[in-house]
């Protein structure tokens, strides 16, 4: 990929450790960590679309960035939000703007999905992504305000990805963008909120057409085959 000189690919393929191997026991773990990172955003949609989408687009960006193990870096990406299952109902699904109260609880979901990930050495790179999908390539992020390559290169390509398909969805506090201008609005992102390397990689998803691809209705079936979509 030809990028902006960030986006380095060091940090993906080292840090996978203990995934499980063979045919049967992989897809065990896939379909455990499906079942886990759909309960976790149940309360945003209950079709488990968005977990397959972000599952696929972060497969995508992680070939475009030559990064050996994309399939699984998908899968673990599939869970950064599974601390929202600590975050109140009414907090996940409120309207309008959030108080501080909220916005704390609301943001501590990224703590509790790393506490709840890192007690099994196989989900220690998804630990990882559920504490930092939410830090700015800026600084301004949370939890830990870090910024550019401090921010471990899973999270920064899981942000690209989660930005993209929240955008384009249809949830209840907003209504959905079309996919040229979220793409668009992932773009204009890039070097304060996104890693600017990786939002080059999306371009290059995009051109190609696959990035495209996700976002329509019979690109997969959610549920059974979230093992099987094209990606
Ligand atoms: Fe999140």
């Amino acid at each position: 990929m030809e990028g902006s000189g960030s986006a380095d690919n060091q940090a993906s393929s080292s840090d996978r450790r203990g995934a499980p191997r063979g045919d049967v026991s992989t897809r065990a773990h896939h379909d455990a960590i499906y079942t886990l990172a759909r309960a976790a955003e149940l309360h945003d949609e209950d079709t488990g679309d968005h977990v397959v989408r972000i599952r696929l687009i972060v497969e995508q960006i992680a070939k475009k960035l030559g990064l050996e193990d994309a399939v699984e870096l998908g899968y673990d990406a599939m869970l950064h939000d599974v601390g929202k299952l600590t975050v109140p109902v009414e907090v996940l699904r409120k309207p309008g703007a959030l108080t501080e109260k909220e916005r704390a609880a609301m943001q501590a979901h990224t703590i509790h999905g790393e506490r709840v990930l890192s007690a099994r050495p196989s989900m220690r790179r998804a630990a990882g992504i559920a504490r930092s999908h939410h830090e700015c390539w800026d600084g301004s992020g949370y939890p830990d305000g870090l910024t550019g390559g401090e921010i471990p290169l899973e999270a920064r390509i899981t942000a690209a990805a989660d930005v993209l398909d929240a955008l384009v969805a249809d949830r209840c506090y907003k209504e959905s963008w079309s996919y040229r201008e979220a793409l668009q609005e992932v773009c204009d992102l890039a070097g304060t909120k996104l890693d600017p390397g990786i939002v080059e990689a999306l371009k290059e998803c995009d051109q190609e057409g696959s990035l495209r691809d996700i976002f329509r209705p019979s690109a997969y079936k959610s549920d059974a085959s979230h093992l099987d979509a094209a990606g």
